[in-house]
């Protein structure tokens, strides 16, 4: 093939080489066709791509096309429900409730109503009218022995980190919870003043590299913590012992990207590489965890302590229940993520296949904290893949208090789903370093529409509330939402996901079945299984 392509490319350097010498005025002409041959030459003698070797100069339309790809699909292939990770339908309805331009669709749905995993909400012959459901409904979270308890949004910003995101919009998202009175998670990459500077409500995120409370040697600092969790500003604290796309990864800021700037904000060395753990220097136990969080309580004078989490092993998370009952300290709040959420740069593998997703996540947890009897002193956190209404009281439903949207949020500042965030190019000056780029996104304007996205979100909530026939979101239970499981059967999530007996989890044995195994291997002073797997077969099949 690369005969025939040499012939082609020698061919027309010839004839406009002719064409020159006849009409002076076209010399220009075999300059480009000359250099289009010199490259030609160089593919076929380079040895990294085998493919410009058998077709030089042609086989780069591969790599030019291969980056335009996302562009065709997005603006010229893409259907309605198509696009991924989120779908042009969500994304257009984030547009516009920011914008505040019509948000209704024509026509009916372009759902697959028969599709299995369809689910849908029951409304009532008793619907309110619109008037007589809260038109800001709001969450107070702390539980008994909590000194400052806060009064929290149904929707908020979850974890973002100065880092992951660009500094204008941190800022645009921290001025907008402000305007719409929900709260800004500073993600683990420690408290900024650009999360300080326009007065929203935060929530510190403290992961295992304790940014901005940190010891020289990468230690929790109390006293770095204490100075800024008393900040007004700073409204609850969450400990991240993992996220849904990257569960039990740690991470590395390489030494480029680690500037005076976020060297200071972090507490770190600038030049350098630092690392952050995949677990907690603070403990390593469930009950260690649970000392921790009363520390952290103390240090913050009474401030809402909870942590975030993706469920990875069942008896993990039973084994930090028991801690909660041996101690007798509880978290004031747990944020589940479930699998199928963002990030800003994540292994392939950690994204697609590591831990568990939301719903069946959220539903054990709340499950667990049932079961364990201590559910009225935890609120529940749920995020991932949540943009509207319908996902917001779908997981209200299921077991969560109320809800974190991070790629929601990013939308309504202008995020296209470009898929840069980890190559700091994002051409909307999101999810980059890059000052060309981020000194586009205008804080104000942005920060108004972040607002409104989540002020018509609440709104659509309020809708969909009324239409249920219920005045509060706590009012939702699993009774309410129902899934197509495949074309014959239809199911309810109490069927789905039935309901615990409130304590049953104390005593193993008045524990249903399908948790017994999982309660077995849970232990207080271990996050690890405390049996192993054959033990437990050997024990289950005796009995
Ligand atoms: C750009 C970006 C940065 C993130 N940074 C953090 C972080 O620092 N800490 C964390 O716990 N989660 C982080 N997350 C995860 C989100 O907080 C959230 O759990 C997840 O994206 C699910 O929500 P979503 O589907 O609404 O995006 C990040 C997500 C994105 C998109």
């Amino acid at each position: 093939m690369r005969h025939v392509i040499f012939s082609y490319l020698i061919g027309i350097f010839v004839l406009t080489l002719g064409l020159a010498l006849w009409l002076s005025g076209l010399w220009w002409l075999p300059l480009i066709s000359g250099g289009l041959l010199c490259v030609g030459i160089y593919d076929s003698m380079q040895h990294r791509h085998s493919l410009l070797v058998n077709f030089p100069l042609i086989g780069r339309m591969r790599w030019i096309i291969e980056d335009f790809r996302p562009f065709f699909q997005q603006y010229l292939l893409e259907t309605e429900t198509s696009g991924r990770p989120i779908s042009r339908m969500f994304r257009s309805i984030v547009y516009q409730r920011a914008k505040g331009s019509v948000d209704s669709v024509p026509f009916g749905t372009q759902v697959d109503t028969y599709k299995s995993g369809y689910e849908w909400i029951g409304h009532s012959l008793s619907a309110l009218s619109v008037d007589e459901v809260d038109h800001n409904p709001r969450i107070t979270i702390g539980g008994p022995d909590c000194k400052q308890p806060y009064s929290a949004s149904i929707l908020n910003v979850s974890a973002m980190s100065f880092g992951a995101l660009s500094k204008n919009a941190v800022m645009a998202l921290n001025k907008g919870a402000a305007l719409g009175g929900f709260y800004q998670n500073t993600g683990e990459g420690g408290l900024t003043p650009y999360h300080l500077e326009n007065g929203g409500d935060i929530v510190w995120q403290i992961g295992t590299g304790y940014f901005g409370c940190r010891t020289k040697d990468g230690n929790f600092n109390e006293l770095a913590f204490q100075e800024k969790a008393a900040l007004p500003a700073v409204k609850m604290i969450e400990i991240k012992l993992s996220q849904g796309a990257k569960p039990g990864h740690g991470g590395i800021l390489p030494a480029h990207k680690n500037t005076p700037e976020i060297a200071e904000i972090r507490g770190v060395t600038a030049g350098e590489d630092v690392i952050s753990p995949p677990t907690h220097k603070a403990f390593s136990t469930p009950v260690e965890m649970c000392h921790f969080i009363q520390k952290l309580r103390e240090l913050s004078d009474g401030k809402p302590i909870g942590f975030k989490l993706a469920l990875g092993r069942k008896s993990e998370f039973l084994a930090i229940c028991k801690a909660m009952i041996e101690t007798g300290i509880t978290p004031d709040f747990i944020t589940v993520d479930g699998g199928e959420g963002g990030t800003g740069a994540a292994p392939l593998e950690y994204s697609n296949s590591i831990g568990f997703p939301l719903r069946e996540a959220l539903a054990f947890i709340d499950d667990a904290l049932v079961g364990f009897g201590v559910r009225d002193r935890i609120k529940l956190i749920a995020s991932g893949k949540i943009i509207t209404a319908f996902q917001v009281v779908k997981n209200l439903s299921l077991g969560a208090d109320l809800c974190n949207s991070a790629r929601g949020m990013m939308f309504a500042i202008g995020c296209v789903q470009s898929l840069s965030c980890n190559t700091n190019t994002c051409p909307t000056g999101v999810a980059t370093q890059d000052p060309k780029l981020y000194k586009g996104l205008d804080v104000n304007h942005k920060s108004t529409r972040v607002a409104t996205f989540h002020k018509k979100t609440i709104l659509a909530t309020v809708d969909i509330l009324s239409s249920t026939g219920h005045g509060s979101t706590e009012q939702l239970n699993r009774t309410h939402i129902f899934r197509r499981v495949d074309q014959q059967t239809i199911m309810r999530y109490d069927e789905l996901f039935p309901l615990i007996e409130p304590g049953s989890f104390i005593n193993e044995e008045t524990a249903p079945k399908r948790y017994q195994l999982h309660l077995k291997e849970a232990c207080a002073s271990t996050f690890k299984p405390a049996n192993t797997l054959a033990e437990i077969n050997h024990e289950t099949q005796s009995v």
